[in-house]
């Protein structure tokens, strides 16, 4: 098989260890929601305890609504202090340390029962959020700068791998027959620690990222040692060359920190599409079905809505695995905007559903279809492909800082979804998607007129595409022409 292409075990292994800070984010996400009664409940408990009286409705509710969404608080902070980190340590060390951060919250809130304090299991939502916002900036980083071009795209989808496993393990530990119950909920989530100890094991025999040790470091021999071994080959020039072009490019640039990153009318385009990217995932409405779909499948009159959510997790599991294989062959553009489409299609689909319950009866299973195939079409594109792309669409010196700011237009958007979405269901009833259709439709016409195909193509390639729009006058250029300049695609 050419090199280019092939999967080898140091390869493998480096991008499977780093994913399980992609699995820790995701069972972060999908943890909290089965077990909500008992932990209200140890609340109450514990209020009732310190101060003799029954805790009231309302705090009971801001206390929850805390405990959940200070995961996204911790993620916004985490993701925009990713460049902090992977320039001083490397990518690799950042992602060793950032476990320190998943030890001390797995003690916060697997203690918190037994400490009678939900203050701790606050404090440890927040820090587990710190830990996976600094998780969805190194993990597509690292990923994307020891993959070889050709398999950047599938290797890249594998961080949403690790983020759906992740749910789907919280949704089936957090049934009450395994460790949604009374007892055992403070494991349940403590359980953070076992991927912490792999990650803590295993990443020490991982390499450096190869990008990290010549372009930032200029280590030459210990960049292509590393290469040798990822690409099972002992001929890494063109790997090489690459990142030699690279490296003059960011002589040019120097170090770019954010401001200089939205000052520079270089970097224009290139932020615009991978902050609107972000947001088109975000705001598509995913997170109104993790965070919620057992309730939303109850409005719509299911009767095991507990199941009908862990499927969901199913389905959203096999389609990232479908993402998987096609994406090397289809393009981040058409899956994204397929996705897209699908996705507000199926919200329609949930809409009809939802108005017409009270006269149809069967309307309940057409609303089971409308999630499922909202969720897998989520999949196909908008849930991998913009955690990946910005990787792609910066070269090395803007990397760090453009991460940053697309890792924190998805948290604080996922933020609002989160913080929102029961409020705004409360105001407009069954017709709630259609706030989602209208912005995904936004987003597929965004996606269609501005976001270049970044498949095939070296990193020097892509932003050497942006260079010349830039510097011609940009925005008149269509993604067509986009993708032509860079020249050499394999497309
Ligand atoms: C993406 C999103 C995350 C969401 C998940 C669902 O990774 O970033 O917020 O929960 O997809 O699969």
């Amino acid at each position: 098989m050419d090199s280019g292409k092939r999967l080898t075990f140091p390869l493998l292994m480096a991008v499977g260890t780093a994913v399980l800070g992609s699995l820790q984010f995701g069972y972060n996400t999908g943890v909290i929601n089965a077990p909500q009664k008992i932990i209200e409940k140890f609340i109450n408990e514990t209020w009732f305890e310190r101060y003799q009286e029954p805790i009231t409705k309302g705090s009971l509710t801001a206390i929850w609504s805390i405990s959940v969404s200070i995961f996204s608080v911790g993620g916004i902070f985490g993701s925009f202090s990713v460049g902090l980190f992977v320039n001083r340590f490397g990518r690799r060390n950042s992602m060793l340390m950032a476990n320190i951060l998943a030890f001390i919250s797995a003690i916060l809130m697997g203690f918190s029962k037994m400490a009678s304090s939900w203050e701790m299991l606050i404090a440890g939502r927040f820090v587990v959020g710190l830990y996976s916002g600094l998780s969805t900036g190194f993990v597509p980083m690292y990923v994307g700068e020891v993959s070889p071009t050709a398999l950047r795209g599938a290797l890249g989808t594998l961080h949403q791998l690790g983020i759906v496993v992740g749910i789907l393990i919280a949704q089936v530990f957090g049934l009450e027959a395994i460790m949604g119950n009374d007892d055992l909920w403070p494991l349940l989530l403590g359980f953070i620690v076992i991927p912490a100890v792999l990650q803590c094991i295993l990443l020490p025999l991982c390499p450096k990222s190869p990008r990290f040790l010549l372009i930032n470091k200029n280590e030459e021999n210990k960049a292509k040692n590393v290469l040798k071994k990822l690409r099972g080959t002992s001929d890494v020039s063109s790997d090489m060359q690459e990142m030699k072009e690279e490296s003059r490019q960011m002589m040019r640039e120097k170090k770019v920190t954010i401001p200089e990153l939205f000052r520079q009318p270089l970097y224009r385009q290139p932020l615009l599409v991978a902050v609107i990217l972000q947001l088109s995932q975000q705001l598509s409405g995913i997170n109104a079905i993790f965070y919620y779909s057992t309730r939303i499948f109850e409005k719509a009159g299911v009767e095991q809505p507990v199941y009908a959510t862990i499927g969901a997790g199913v389905v959203n599991t096999a389609f990232t695995v479908v993402s998987l294989f096609v994406v090397e062959r289809a393009g981040r553009r058409s899956l994204h905007l397929l996705g897209l489409l699908g996705m507000a299609g199926s919200a329609i689909l949930m809409t009809i559903a939802l108005a017409l319950l009270e006269q149809l009866k069967w309307m309940s299973y057409l609303s089971i279809v409308a999630i499922f195939s909202f969720v897998a079409f989520f999949e196909i594109g908008p849930g991998p492909i913009p955690w990946f792309i910005v990787a792609e669409l910066f070269s090395q010196g803007p990397r760090p800082s453009a991460m940053a700011v697309a890792g924190f237009s998805n948290w604080t958007a996922n933020f609002i979804v989160g913080m929102t979405f029961q409020y705004v269901e409360e105001l407009c009833g069954p017709y709630v998607f259609v706030i989602f259709t209208v912005l995904l439709l936004s987003f597929f016409v965004f996606t269609y007129f501005k976001v270049p195909e970044t498949k095939g193509r070296t990193f020097d390639e892509i932003s050497a595409g942006f260079r010349q729009t830039a510097a011609s006058g940009a925005e008149k250029h269509s993604p067509e022409e986009l993708n032509s300049l860079g020249a050499d695609s394999q497309l």
